[in-house]
């Protein structure tokens, strides 16, 4: 364990946690009032039975309600034009329902009802004004374990192109003030998105673990959710259908979102930046695709006494349970079993999403590597993407 003389917890949403809570949603929300939009994606949750029960019930508590779906990773288009549809409605409440991708549209959208100029001007990096901090009530209700989106203070807004951003909007008050998390409605996730989300929310479970900003308390919460990854994340993607299994990994993605807010990221993440403003491909994708190589440059760059070589041993043992190896064995054996997962879940490469190895140098350039417990240098990063181009 690491002692860390100060640090800061940012707030966490309300948690409703257990399969069929998704019913308890009219009674959530008419605590705010009963105009309500439901942020959603395509066709799977509103083709389903989970849906017209939903809206059945819905509509028995006299509550009004308007649906906007989001498709792929949300622009700041995709936000301002929810706004302007729906400003006129007097809604009143904003629920989102489904990946991390609707979950972020839908903290966004929920804050821009308070602001009248265009997300744009608010995103991190981009924009040239902060956003006061006022929002809707927001409830996130994830549909895919990955993205711990429930839990955080962001939302990731991409233009994707040569001169594309993937950027932030942040505050501290933009945390869902609801996180309804039934895994129950994760059964049917596809196995290409299971694997994608998964290997997003162990990155995030494993980079905050090792960030320079980890503290006692995200360091508690990382280690019990790379438990539950080390259990069940094969479980999920191979047999979809083990509600068991959902359940844990759920739960281990919603910790991550914790451990992210508190704790940073590293170099994976960095790159779910810079790759991701460039070609479009699945965030979890892109950090599941990198997660193999990228730790193994890290844990090269690292001496056996420092604290990340010993998280890394820590983490090796949930995954071996081997007891009386050697601390090189449990930390090898931890990344042989991070690349066996990326070639068992079959993590596609770089270059199925459309980039270009002359973009490499680039993009390296612009990744950053701030809460990485190694500084890994412009030709290590170049080195990482080649590795999976
Ligand atoms: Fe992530």
């Amino acid at each position: 364990m690491t002692w860390k003389e100060s640090f800061t917890l940012a707030s966490t949403p309300s948690v409703i946690f257990g399969s069929g809570k998704l019913m308890v949603l009219p009674e959530l929300v008419q605590a705010w009032g009963r105009r309500v939009l439901l942020i959603t994606g395509g066709k799977s949750l509103v083709g389903s039975a989970h849906w017209t029960g939903l809206i059945e019930q819905m509509e028995a508590a006299g509550i009004s309600w308007w649906q906007y779906a989001v498709l792929g990773e949300p622009s700041p288009a995709v936000v301002d034009r929810a706004v302007a549809q729906f400003r006129e409605e007097g809604i009143e409440v904003v629920v989102g329902i489904g990946g991390g991708s609707v979950l972020d549209a839908g903290k966004a959208i929920a804050a821009m009802f308070c602001e009248t100029a265009s997300v744009k001007h608010f995103l991190e990096g981009v924009g040239d004004r902060k956003p006061s901090g006022k929002t809707l009530p927001y409830i996130a209700i994830p549909t895919t374990a990955g993205t711990g989106s429930e839990a955080t203070k962001n939302a990731v807004l991409s233009e994707v192109g040569s001169s594309g951003f993937k950027k932030s909007l942040r505050h501290n008050r933009f945390v869902p003030a609801v996180a309804l998390i039934d895994p129950s409605l994760m059964l049917t996730c596809p196995k290409h998105i299971t694997a994608y989300s998964g290997m997003d929310a162990f990155t995030q479970l494993l980079e905050s673990y090792l960030s320079k900003e980890a503290s006692p308390f995200t360091d508690a919460l990382a280690i019990e959710g790379l438990g539950y990854i080390a259990d069940s994340l094969p479980s999920v993607v191979e047999q979809g259908d083990d509600l068991f299994a959902r359940e844990q990994v759920a739960y281990a993605a919603f910790l991550s979102g914790i451990c992210l807010a508190n704790a940073g990221l590293g170099t994976i993440h960095g790159f779910a930046s810079s790759v991701g403003a460039r070609i479009p491909i699945p965030h979890g994708a892109l950090c599941g695709t990198l997660m193999g190589i990228s730790n193994r440059l890290t844990v090269e760059g690292l001496n056996r006494t420092d604290a990340a070589w010993h998280k890394y041993e820590r983490v090796g043992r949930l995954f071996t349970q081997e007891a009386g190896k050697s601390s090189e064995y449990y930390v090898m054996g931890l990344l042989d079993q991070i690349e066996e997962w990326v070639e068992s879940f079959e993590l596609p490469r770089l270059s199925h999403f459309g980039l270009e190895k002359e973009e490499i140098p680039n993009i390296a350039a612009a990744t950053s590597n701030k809460f990485n417990p190694v500084q890994l240098s412009e030709e290590e990063r170049q080195f990482i993407l080649q590795t999976r181009l």
